[in-house]
């Protein structure tokens, strides 16, 4: 099957959140939404993939992304190829292009890339003529998390729309935060990005987000609190002078957490650092939705490639 035209969505590739409309958005939570059932079948599968091919191809470090694109691969009855730097010819001084051609070779209908090169995956959807989906391109964005995100915050707010996000941590680094900017600005919610200056982007002023460089006027009325680990592998030297101090004047405490609004939810993309951005306490409470990111993300990864493949409606028949 291959697949070089006519998908559910508006190109053949999913490489990040400004290439997919309102609308593609909505499409790909309402298809992710039905897809949820699944795991609840005593039969795990659809046939939908049956005889497509998926690539798995990670070059960098991943548990949740890498996982969950699988266990949705496999829920869709397609076959799975996972290829790893280590391990590979990538180690040998081998090219992503020529690793990619030399898969090509292989006739996969899907690659799902996650590269620490940010435009990895756009380099690849210009010349290859499957499916390319961005699993994390460096710090530029990480389209399916914000759409997993997305899924969880409408699951507890039923829209979107005039949803107060609070996105804290080490922003700049992040291709979570990027990702969810754009889509949450998109989708009508308010952002506000909380850093050190130093962990603030330089293009912030082009997000369409408000900055803050205190936690506790950003959490005042928030909806939603999505908290991101320090990212030191993207970092040459440290940007803030100790994580003791990071952690007393950044990190989600029960105490702060009670600044936001009653019904606030806390979020987290993972890993996490307990006891840097975010309290134990906080992490495993009540009010946490982390587990339902995790949940939710098979959903929308199911979602992304049946659509891709050019699916539309009655996502989970058994037929
Ligand atoms: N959220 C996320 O990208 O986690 P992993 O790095 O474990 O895939």
């Amino acid at each position: 099957m291959p697949v070089e035209s006519a998908t559910a969505l508006g190109g053949k590739d999913v490489v990040g959140i400004n290439h997919l409309s309102a609308g593609e958005i909505q499409l790909i939570l309402n298809t992710a939404e039905e897809l949820l059932d699944v795991a609840e079948r005593p039969i795990k599968k659809v046939p939908a993939l049956r005889g497509s091919t998926v690539v798995n191809l990670f070059m960098e470090p991943s548990t949740r992304t890498r996982f969950s694109f699988e266990v949705a691969e496999k829920r869709l009855s397609a076959d799975t190829l996972n290829f790893s730097s280590s391990g590979s010819s990538v180690s040998k001084g081998e090219t992503l292009l020529d690793t990619a051609r030399n898969l090509m070779a292989m006739a996969p209908d899907f690659i799902v890339i996650r590269h620490p090169n940010s435009g990895a995956p756009h380099r690849l959807a210009g010349v290859i003529p499957v499916s390319i989906i961005n699993a994390g391109d460096g710090i530029n964005e990480h389209p399916t998390q914000a759409l997993l995100d997305a899924l969880t915050m409408r699951q507890r707010f039923d829209t979107l729309e005039g949803l107060r996000v609070v996105i804290a941590g080490d922003i700049r680094h992040s291709r979570v935060a990027r990702s969810n900017a754009f889509l949450l600005t998109k989708m009508g919610a308010e952002v506000r990005f909380v850093a050190p200056a130093s962990l603030l982007p330089l293009d912030v002023e082009d997000l369409g987000v408000s900055t803050f460089l205190r936690i506790e006027p950003a959490l005042e009325g928030a909806d939603v609190v999505m908290m991101l680990r320090i990212q030191l592998e993207r970092q040459k030297k440290i940007n803030f002078p100790s994580m003791r101090e990071y952690f007393d004047f950044f990190a989600l405490t029960p105490e702060r957490l009670r600044l936001a609004a009653d019904h606030a939810v806390v979020m987290h993309p993972g890993p996490m650092n307990r006891g840097v951005e975010i309290d134990s306490s906080v992490a495993d409470g009540e009010q946490s939705l982390i587990l339902d990111q995790v949940t939710n993300g098979v959903a929308i990864r199911m979602a992304i490639l049946y659509l891709l493949a050019g699916g539309r409606s009655e996502a989970a028949s058994d037929s």
